[in-house]
């Protein structure tokens, strides 16, 4: 359960391909407000395998009354990319005001801004709001190649943005110690990219004793280490077995079996659809960043929005999450 979502009727008006993989799709939305802060996000609509499903999206400026998204085609999509590929021009869905949980503070000295592929997404309004303040900002782009950069012209025009990119082709990479080495004691820093990055980020952030206040990282989808299957999921003191297949999560299917979920990110960063596992068949392919690498390792939780099991079938206890949340 979470707050309740705004629908608004989205009508697709341009389409732009942004990367080779990337898709920018512009919806102009009814009754929309205006106004929205960078790193803001959008729920659309979509629908896979002739099911209706939600997915969730990063916003990126666009003009009033209309919402922009950048999506990746993925080889290991559950559908939502799919789905946002083959739109075209007059398309309907529904769209909702758009939310914040990847906001800048605006009260640092310097900011460190990194993105990795289409993590730009919300790096990029963070950079053009960041630049129109004249903030001090530092921008690190990694992807495979130049032609994976989307919105890269846009970027190396951007006055007051010092740019670097690093091409993953050309064999450069991303010092992440270095850097948080060099950042001024009041800096932030803000990474969105897969979730090794994340991780890799949050340790290191961690043994350089500084606050965690000032590290903001937002996690993109399809990060796991494995390719998605399907596998049960039993629920301990319910009866509930139900099945998930390869393109859902283990939260919708729950849910969709009449199951009582607490949720809000559907990222894997919030933790509030958390579940205790008491026994698994498969490995557990964690997805969130919000347990911590030991919490990870003990395979005692996961999150049901994004983590998954290797096929076979997982027993959960839902009292770790209901006692949570209350
Ligand atoms: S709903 Fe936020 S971590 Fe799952």
């Amino acid at each position: 359960m979470r707050s309740r979502l705004e629908w608004r009727r989205a009508v697709v008006t341009a389409i732009e391909t942004p990367a080779e993989d990337v898709r920018a799709v512009t919806f102009t939305v009814e009754g929309l407000r205006s106004g929205f802060d960078p790193g803001s996000h959008t729920n659309i609509k979509v629908i896979i395998r002739g099911e209706p499903a939600l997915r969730t999206y990063t916003i990126i400026p666009s003009a009033p009354g209309t919402l922009k998204i950048a999506v990746k085609l993925h080889p290991n999509s559950r559908g939502g990319s799919a789905f946002v590929w083959q739109l075209q021009p007059g398309d309907e869905t529904e769209m909702t005001e758009p939310e914040n949980r990847f906001e800048l503070s605006w009260r640092a000295s310097h900011y460190l801004l990194i993105a990795g592929g289409i993590g730009i997404t919300p790096i990029y309004g963070m950079a053009q709001a960041l630049a129109r303040r004249g903030k001090s900002v530092d921008l690190l782009y990694a992807a495979r190649s130049r032609g994976h950069m989307p919105f890269l012209d846009e970027l190396e025009n951007l006055s007051g943005v010092r740019l670097r990119t690093l091409l993953q082709d050309e064999g450069q990479v991303l010092d992440l110690k270095a850097e948080f080495e060099a950042l001024p004691p009041e800096g932030e820093v803000y990474i969105c990219g897969p979730h090794g990055l994340l991780e890799a980020a949050r340790t290191l952030w961690e043994e350089s004793g500084r606050p965690m206040s000032r590290l903001r990282f937002e996690v993109f989808g399809d990060s796991g280490r494995y390719i998605e299957q399907p596998f049960e999921v039993q629920v301990a003191g319910t009866g509930h077995r139900v099945r998930v297949r390869a393109d859902e999560s283990m939260l919708d299917a729950l849910m969709d079996a009449g199951v009582d979920m607490v949720y809000d990110c559907r990222r894997g960063e919030c933790g509030l659809c958390a579940v205790s596992v008491v026994e698994a068949s498969a490995a557990i392919d964690h997805r969130d960043v919000f347990f911590s690498t030991e919490e990870r390792h003990s395979a005692a939780k996961m999150c049901a929005c994004v983590s998954r099991v290797c096929g076979g079938t997982v027993v959960i206890d839902t009292g770790y999450r209901r006692e949570e949340a209350a």
